[in-house]
């Protein structure tokens, strides 16, 4: 082989360009890095910004079809042009004023609500109505409809949790209004009734895995499994977590995303981590602080923030106080295409060097 000129290979590379083509050799190094780089930032967004600006939405926007929900939604700063929390996950806070009802929709991407402020409001999963307070964790499946009210004389407010970055950028999101602003009531709180027992369920009903029967986790035995393990020992790396679970299939609540709540006993200061998956935290109760690469972030009940993929992260509560956190995970589609990995922190005693803090 003769060695090419300067000029033959320049020229080689602009017929390739010409004709849609690119030399793998160019792009090795950008294509295959030895580790993920991605562009998903950690970062937070504060309950006290959150809050309010849901409230003036309220005065501001009416919820009416074509806008179909009042909902302020996380924009990751490092995925620019993107409307996402990380790179599949959306994350948003909603809320619903005191008689209204959030038209029925259905869509191709998967749903979860965690009920943040109010009671007495309902999400009606494909006619059943499932009554929601604080803290429980509401399901709409993909393609599922749904339209959500407000039966009480207080304003409610959840967080959203969506796979649609995800599923749009599989080009597989489909979208339909039902024909009715609201869809027929035909059971209340029927999926709790028969998926609610934890460790059973009934024998005469045979759901598709890829759906979890159960569409309402409710709090109160949340906080009862959270409070049972008491002084013993848990996760090194989130303390006392439990992911939820479909009650069919013991997987994940829904085939793209995955839920967990853990509860940060007081003292408690755990060992960095790093996951290929992303996720968005809530802090339900208490205040504490993450480090995300380095980074201090400290947050308060009511705030959220994000941790990207192959993010080392640690978590402390140095307060007297419980801390519970709840999150929403893209680890299912790892697991789903064995690419799943993670890795523990084990220098300088687990803990990352803390070299500034958000905001500061
Ligand atoms: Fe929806
Ligand atoms: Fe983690």
């Amino acid at each position: 082989m003769s060695a090419a000129k300067p000029n033959q290979i320049e020229s080689f590379y602009q017929e390739a360009e010409a004709k849609h083509l690119i030399p793998l050799w160019k792009v090795t190094a950008k294509l295959l890095p030895p580790e993920p780089q991605t562009k998903v930032l950690p970062y937070l967004w504060k309950w006290s910004d959150l809050r309010r600006m849901a409230y003036r939405a309220g005065d501001l926007v009416p919820i009416e079809r074509g806008g179909e929900r009042r909902v302020l939604a996380f924009v990751n700063p490092g995925l620019e042009g993107k409307y996402a929390a990380t790179h599949t996950l959306w994350g948003a806070v909603q809320i619903v004023l005191p008689g209204e009802i959030a038209p029925c929709h259905r869509h191709s991407a998967s749903a979860i609500r965690f009920i943040i402020e109010g009671s007495r409001s309902f999400t009606n999963v494909d006619g059943d109505k499932c009554v929601m307070s604080r803290g429980d964790l509401v399901l709409t499946p993909n393609w599922s409809w749904h339209d959500h009210g407000n039966e009480s004389d207080q304003a409610m407010i959840w967080m959203d949790g969506l796979d649609l970055p995800l599923v749009n950028d599989l080009d597989g999101i489909f979208f339909e209004p039902y024909p009715q602003h609201k869809h027929p009531v035909t059971q209340v709180n029927g999926s709790e009734q028969k998926y609610g027992g934890a460790h059973l369920k009934p024998t005469w009903e045979n759901p598709p895995a890829t759906r979890s029967p159960l569409l309402n986790y409710k709090w109160e035995p949340t906080y009862d499994a959270l409070k049972r393990i008491g002084e013993g020992p848990a996760s090194p790396f989130d303390d006392v977590c439990f992911e939820y679970l479909n009650p069919n299939t013991g997987g994940p609540t829904l085939p793209t995303m995955s839920c967990c709540v853990q509860l940060i006993r007081p003292g408690v200061h755990t060992q960095a981590h790093r996951q290929v998956n992303s996720a968005v935290y809530h802090v339900f109760e208490g205040r504490g602080h993450a480090v995300i690469n380095g980074q201090r972030f400290d947050w308060e009940r009511g705030d959220f923030f994000v941790v990207p993929p192959w993010a080392w992260h640690e978590f402390a509560n140095e307060s007297k106080e419980e801390v519970i956190l709840f999150s929403v995970q893209d680890t299912p589609v790892m697991q789903a295409l064995g690419l799943y990995r993670e890795e523990a922190y084990t220098e300088n005693g687990g803990r990352q060097q803390v070299s500034g803090s958000f905001g500061g």
